[in-house]
């Protein structure tokens, strides 16, 4: 793991959109898109990118990496709506480029497969977002759940209930059941992003980078993975025991090494 803390959570956007942007001017690119608020500065900074600078997402698709169960497709807090509103709408991804769970599909075992194969028959995902739920969740993999699991329904736990009610007008409205990558699945990209913003995400994102590898804190399942970028703030680094190492080798990084 590469752990890069920065100053505020402009610089993670500016680094963040850098991946990317690299990651689009190397070919046809196959993103995978967070939904929450972690990612919204990111996607801004995306946003201005192609408006001032013209940077294109003509050659990309993506990949969203959960839904909640039984929100139709059209409702405004499904994630398929919210990544159409906050980013990719206002980009220049083809036609039918932005791939999404079906949180309506009547046999989800069956739609977690077919996104599965989807996300293959894509040939995988070079660039993943995630964000940390305040419970180590990435995706909406919660405490527990299997390091190796694929695409599947997960119940959510009352805490990230409590988390996401500010999107729903009164906190009953939040789903109970979601569709979401696995552990595994997400693994599988070729490069992991994880930001982590702001100091109630500190106690997640010190689980992840430097507890044990444990279903306890799903995040850590990305100490498995040979390319993965930590992009934090202060506050998110907050309670990081070897901040200092991971300030000294982002001052020591060599010129010519990317993220
Ligand atoms: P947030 O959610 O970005 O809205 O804080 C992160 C998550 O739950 O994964």
């Amino acid at each position: 793991m590469e752990i890069v803390i920065l100053p505020d959570p402009d610089a993670v956007a500016r680094t963040a959109a850098d991946i990317i942007q690299a990651s689009l001017e190397n070919g046809h690119a196959v993103l995978g898109l967070a939904t929450g608020s972690t990612p919204l500065g990111t996607y801004a900074e995306l946003i201005r990118r192609h408006r001032d600078e013209g940077l294109s997402f003509a050659d990309a698709e993506a990949f969203t990496l959960d839904e909640y169960l039984g929100l139709p497709a059209e409702h405004p807090e499904s994630y398929r709506s919210v990544i159409r509103r906050e980013f990719t709408d206002s980009v220049d991804f083809p036609d039918g480029a932005i791939h999404s769970l079906d949180g309506e599909a009547p046999e989800p075992e069956a739609e977690a497969a077919r996104y599965e194969a989807a996300i293959s028959a894509a040939g995988g995902i070079d660039v993943q977002i995630l964000g940390i739920g305040t419970d180590g969740h990435v995706g909406f993999n919660e405490p527990m759940s299997s390091l190796a699991s694929r695409t599947r329904i997960k119940t959510l736990t009352e805490q990230t209930r409590r988390d996401n009610a500010r999107f729903f007008p009164s906190p009953e409205d939040v789903p109970h059941h979601v569709l979401t990558q696995g552990l595994a699945t997400i693994r599988e990209a070729r490069h992991l992003l994880l930001i982590g913003l702001g100091e109630a995400k500190a106690p997640a994102i010190a689980a992840a980078v430097e507890g044990p590898l444990a279903a306890g804190c799903p995040a850590s399942a990305l100490q498995l993975h040979p390319h993965t970028t930590v992009l934090v703030d202060e506050g998110a680094a907050s309670r990081l025991e070897h901040r200092g190492y991971y300030q000294y080798t982002l001052q020591k990084k060599p010129t010519w090494q990317s993220f």
